[in-house]
Parts: structure tokens; sequence; C-alpha cells
């Protein structure tokens, strides 16, 4: 027995599925195609049916023209008997004239007659009873001319009727019922002609509708489609709205968190230097001034009898007096006591008095004359900026005046601080990894304030900053107030 495996058709669900999204994605195009082609189906057939009609009425038309010229014809050979007949009775030539008048328009007839049944348009059978019909017919006008020859009181000239001729008259009966037999026959085929123009008629008719249908089908189908699309760009386009709002809120909350973490880093950076500069103070502060004064006493006591050791001990002394120097600097940068004891005002006045003088600046200051109290956060920061500010005016700018402005009113403080030095350069202003600026502007930006730094007009460099003059900020946890130190060693 063959082994007989059920191999898993696993490739032709997927190849129906690309099937089904290739005839979904190229719908309209099949669609547009299948009406196209109909269309142009729909207007050859429309065209054909036209012509046919045409063709159809002029053929009707001229069947007509027939039909009434036999009829002529026919009412002529009646008068052309009646004419004999009259001659015959009153024997004037008036009436024997007139015989040949009416001899003439019927030839006339027979002529227009002869091109049409000649110009291929009828049959074999119809060609043949009018050629029989016209030997009869100029039998009938012969024989007539010589019975009006024969009955006539005088000779009369009657060389319009052709020759007379003495055959036997042709029966008037054969000749009428050959004419109405060809008169029928162009009579059905102007009906037949007729019938199948009204056919065609119908066909166009039905035709012309069937196109306007699928056009109506095909614009509402069109309409359709588009309202989807609107539609569903619409939704699209609400989606991309509402995520965007949302990328914004991130964005948003995201910024305001990194601003209460840089407030709080800032915030806990103060107060550990609060911390530390008061143990220093308290603390190292104690120790250098207890060994300072041990030392001071051994060397008074010592000075006389142990001169060497006396030497050590004021070398001592002194070093002991650099180290309470050197911790008082420290101190002080940690936490500027001044700012702590004096306020803004004078600490700024300060900074920039020791800045000028290490620097040779001539200095401009804007400061209110008394001094203000703000928001202690404030305080720090805009005394930070000051800080680096000058540190980078000394550090970079080679200037030689430098202006410190500050404003307070209206629940806002503004801190101008301006160089006359190089300027700073514009890629200076993008640079992300130097932290003096950056730190600066993270600072004021922490305490819902504004920061700005430009390069002067002409030269130097602009540094404006704007706050609150009570800290906006909100620590995310609580931290312990930063205590100023009010003494010093
Ligand atoms: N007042 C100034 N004049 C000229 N250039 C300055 C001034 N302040 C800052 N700059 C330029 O901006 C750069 C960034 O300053 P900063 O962020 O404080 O970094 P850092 O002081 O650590 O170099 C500096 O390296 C310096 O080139
Ligand atoms: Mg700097």
């Amino acid at each position: 027995m063959p082994n007989v495996q059920n191999v898993p058709d696993a490739g032709n669900p997927g190849a129906a599925a690309r099937l089904s999204d290739w005839m979904r994605n190229r719908s309209w195009a099949i669609a547009m195609t299948v009406a196209i082609v109909i269309t142009v189906g729909g207007l050859v057939i429309l065209e054909t049916a036209r012509q046919r009609i045409a063709a159809e009425y002029e053929t009707a038309l001229e069947a007509r023209d027939v039909t009434v010229q036999l009829s002529t014809l026919a009412s002529q050979l009646s008068r052309l008997s009646a004419q004999q007949s009259d001659f015959l009775l009153t024997k004037q030539d008036a009436a024997a004239h007139e015989f040949c008048a009416t001899a003439v328009r019927i030839r006339q007839s027979e002529q227009q007659l002869n091109r049409f049944y000649r110009g291929g348009k009828a049959d074999s059978a119809e060609l043949a009873s009018f050629t029989q019909i016209l030997g009869l017919i100029e039998a009938r006008i012969g024989a007539g001319a010589s019975a009006l020859q024969r009955a006539a009181p005088h000779p009369l000239d009657l060389s319009a009727c052709g020759s007379a001729s003495e055959a036997s008259p042709a029966d008037a009966s054969l000749v009428d019922s050959t004419l109405s037999l060809l008169r029928d026959n162009e009579e059905r085929r102007a009906q037949h002609a007729l019938a199948a123009s009204r056919g065609d008629q119908r066909i166009s008719t039905l035709c012309a509708a069937g196109l306007s249908a699928l056009n109506i089908v095909l614009f509402i189908l069109l309409f359709r489609n588009l309202g989807i699309q609107i539609d569903r760009q619409a939704r699209v386009q609400r989606q991309l709205i509402t995520q965007q709002e949302g990328l914004d809120q991130l964005v948003n909350e995201r910024t305001r968190q990194l601003e209460a973490l840089g407030w709080h880093l800032q915030a806990v950076s103060e107060n550990e230097k609060t911390q530390l500069a008061r143990e220093l103070h308290d603390e190292l502060g104690a120790i250098l001034t207890a060994s300072k004064m041990d030392v001071a006493w051994a060397n008074r006591k010592l000075k006389d009898s142990e001169p060497d050791i006396s030497e050590k001990l004021k070398r001592a002394l002194a070093n002991l007096d650099q180290g309470i120097a050197l911790k008082r600097r420290i101190i002080e940068d940690m936490r500027p006591t001044v700012l702590a004891n004096f306020g803004l005002v004078t600490a700024l006045r300060t900074l920039a008095d020791e800045a000028a003088q290490r620097n040779n600046w001539t200095l401009e200051l804007h400061l209110p004359a008394d001094d203000i109290k703000l928001d202690e956060q404030t305080e720090i920061a805009l005394f930070r900026v000051a800080q680096e500010s000058l540190t980078n005016a000394a550090k970079y700018a080679r200037a030689s005046k430098v202006s410190i402005a500050l404003q307070v009113g209206d629940g806002q403080v503004a801190l101008h601080i301006a160089d006359n030095g190089v300027g700073i350069m514009p890629a200076d202003l993008k640079r992300t990894h130097t932290h003096g600026l950056l730190g600066m502007r993270q600072r004021v930006a922490a305490h819902g304030g504004r920061f700005d730094i430009r390069r002067g007009v002409p030269n130097g460099t602009d540094i404006h900053v704007e706050m609150p003059s009570v800290s906006t900020a909100t620590p995310s946890i609580d931290l312990p107030p930063a205590t100023p130190s009010r003494t010093s060693v």
C-alpha cells in the first residue's frame, strides 16, 4: 500500500490571502478597466446601431419613393387609356397630343424606376418583373398610338409617342397586377427596414440605459469609497492628534519631573554644602583653634629655654593659621556667609568687588540701595549664576569692564551681567558637555525663571536672568532648611 501522506497545503492559504490582498489593492484598477471595456463596447454597439438605423431609414425612404413612383406610373397608364378613349370619342387633336405627353411622362417615370431596379438594389425576380412591365407598357403605348392614327380623320403627328406598333395591346390587368406586385414588394421592404430600425433603436436605448446605469453605479461606488477613505483619513488624523497630545503631555510631564529633580538636586547640594560648612566651622574650627591656643601656650613656655623647639612651634602656628584660612575659604565657597548674613545685594557687591580686584576690571554696579529679602532658594540661585558668570568672564572673556544690575519688582527679579570681552561664540551656546552654562540654565528653569545668554553688541557677553521672587519649584521630598552659619573663625 502506498504511504499516503497528508501534505500540508501551507502555501495555499498564504497565496489565497496574497491574491485577495492583491485584488483588494487593485480592485479600483480592475473595476475601472472593466468599466472602460464595457463603456467602449457599449459605444461601439451604439455607433453600429446608429449606422444601421440610418441605413434602414434610407432603405425605407427609398422603398416608399419607389412605391410612389410605381403608383404614379399606374395612374399615368390609366390616364393614357382615358386619353385614348377620349380621342376615339371626340377625335380632337388635343386629346391625341395629351396621349403623347402622357406617354413621355410615363417614359420619364420608367427611367427613374429603371435607375432603381438596375442599381443593384432589387433582386433578380423584381428586375425581371420590371423589365417585363417595361415591354408591356411600350407595347401598350405603341398599340394606343397606332389605334389613334387609325381612327384619326387626318394623319396625326405622334412622333412624340415613339414608334407606333401594331402589336396587340398589352393586357392592362397584367400590367396593373405586376405593378401592384412590385409596389407590395417595396411596401414590404419599407416595413421590414422600419421594423429592423425599431429593433436597432431598442438595442441602442437598452445599451444607453445600461451604460448610464453602469456610470451611476460607478459614481455611487466611487463616492462611497471616497467617503470611506476620507473617514479613514480623518480617523487616522484624530488618532495622530491624540497620540501627539499624549506625547506632548508626556514630554511636559517629564520636563516638569526633570525640573523638579534639578531643583531637588540643587537643594540637596546646597543643603549638604551648608551642613558640611557648619561641620567644618564647628568641629574643625574648634579643633584648629584649640590646637593653635595649645601650640601658642607651649611656644610661650619654651621660647626662652628651648629656642629650637620654639622655632618649630612657631612654624606649626604659621601652618595652623594657613589651615584656618583655607578652612574659611572652603566654607565661604560652599556657603557664602555674606549671602546668609547680609543678603543678596551685599553678597553680589562683595563678589563683584573681589572679582574686579583680582581681574583688574572696571566695575559698573546697578544694585538696589537697600538690601532686599527674597526667597532663600531664589537668592542662592541668583548668587550662583553671578558667581559662574564672573568666573567665566575671568576665564574666557579677556574683558576690561564688567557690569552687574539687579532689579526687583512686581513679583519678579531680574539679574543682568555683561562684560566687554571677546564675546561668547555661537557654537559655545549649543555645547552640552560643559556644565557651567547648563547648570545656570537648569538652576533658573527649576525655579520657574528664564535664562538668556548672547553675544553683546558690539562685543562681549550678555547674561540675562528673570525669576519669580518666590521660587515656584516644589521639591518632591521634604528637605531640611539650610541654616546659614553666622559665626566665623
Ligand atoms: N563671558 C564669556 N566670554 C567668552 N566666552 C565665554 C564666556 N562665558 C562662557 N564662554 C564660553 O562658553 C563655554 C562654556 O562655558 P561653561 O559652560 O561655563 O563651561 P566651562 O566654564 O566649564 O568651560 C566656555 O568654554 C567658553 O568658551
Ligand atoms: Mg564655566
